[in-house]
């Protein structure tokens, strides 16, 4: 990666503690695991909203494919055709929609922004609806960017040939704070931002199940859980938002203990290895989603490069089970982990 697509991919809000506790918290969980049991016919296979997934991962939305690979996210999408590991289509993707769902059939989740009002992420949903979308995410963690300091001091700026081109026809409701050294943001943006009633709208409106993606508060859950999400991602957009927000893993638990354990519960932030998403599976989550992993691999191999880190993923993931004594995701339970915080 050039220096400022470094800075732009991997870099974190502020500090970049949130970003670092989100991978430190794995550090501070520790496996129990169990011997001598029968692991015949075992599988990491699983199912989260009827939908049946290879392992209990997903491919996180991230913005931008074609910066770091030509072409970009039909590349992603190819890579995780590859591994049958679906990828979660960014708003912000660099290529058409349509075009990413074609060269992947088994990606079919798509990510929606808040567009600034209600019919405007209406007509985006269902542009995305009508390409063969099937399972939508709303992301609500980042209603103006966070502050990215090492994004900024790297300069970096989006080339003229990299854009959002999905999102070309809608006005952008984004403000950057540095944009206006003068600007009390409150005044730019608070009246274009979402409110519960907005979601719970949208959910009601739309005819296909959406999950909300940046809860990190058990009530926001419940409220998320209240109004017809068909699920939420516990998530602090990889600690590229509000800095000092608290790790993912950390969130997790007292969220599940809420929700109780029927409803998707899934996770993202941190995840670097295969026993991390066994960790995730202990303390509740169904399924995680994984994000600069596969931008570095994007970057180092295209295709190839996001198919290589998916294997290697989903190897690790088994061999941990198959370590810890689970044969199946089911056996992954909550006293398999003891989390340290
Ligand atoms: C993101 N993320 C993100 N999320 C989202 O809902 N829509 C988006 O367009 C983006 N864009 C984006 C760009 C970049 C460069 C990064 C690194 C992340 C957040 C992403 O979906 C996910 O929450 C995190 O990346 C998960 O953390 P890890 O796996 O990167 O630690």
């Amino acid at each position: 990666m050039s220096p400022r697509n470094h800075a732009y991919f991997l870099a974190g809000a502020g500090d970049e503690q949130t970003s670092a506790v989100n991978e430190s918290a794995f550090r501070q969980a520790h496996v129990t695991p169990r011997m001598l049991r029968d692991l015949r016919g075992g599988t990491p296979e699983t199912t989260v909203l009827g939908q049946k997934l290879a392992a209990p991962f997903l491919i996180a939305p991230f913005a931008y494919h074609r910066l770091l690979h030509q072409p970009g996210e039909t590349a992603t999408a190819r890579g995780a055709e590859a591994q049958s590991i679906k990828m979660v289509l960014s708003a912000q993707s660099s290529e058409p929609l349509d075009e990413v769902r074609a060269v992947g059939p088994g990606s079919d989740w798509f990510q929606l922004h808040w567009m600034g009002s209600r019919q405007a992420t209406l007509e985006l949903a269902q542009m995305a609806l009508a390409a063969g979308f099937t399972t939508f995410v709303l992301t609500i963690d980042a209603p103006v960017q966070g502050v990215r300091d090492r994004e900024i001091e790297a300069g970096f700026r989006l080339p003229p040939d990299v854009s959002a081109v999905n999102l070309a026809k809608f006005a952008s409701p984004s403000f950057s704070p540095r944009d206006d050294a003068q600007s009390v943001i409150f005044d730019h943006v608070a009246q274009i931002l979402p409110t519960w009633a907005d979601v719970a709208w949208l959910i009601e409106t739309f005819q296909a199940p959406v999950l909300l993606k940046g809860i990190l508060h058990p009530e926001d859950a419940a409220q998320a859980q209240r109004i017809g999400a068909a699920g939420i991602i516990v998530s602090n957009h990889g600690g590229r938002v509000l800095d000092r927000a608290s790790a993912t893993l950390s969130a997790l638990p007292p969220i599940v203990e809420r929700l109780g354990p029927g409803y998707p519960v899934l996770m993202d932030g941190g995840i670097r290895r295969g026993v991390d998403i066994l960790i995730a599976l202990a303390l509740g989550a169904k399924a995680v989603l994984i994000g600069r992993p596969i931008a570095c691999g994007l970057a180092v191999a295209g295709d190839l490069g996001v198919s290589h880190v998916l294997r290697l993923l989903s190897d690790e993931f088994e061999i941990a089970m198959l370590l810890s004594g689970c044969a199946t995701v089911q056996d992954i339970r909550r006293d398999l982990v003891y989390l340290k915080l």
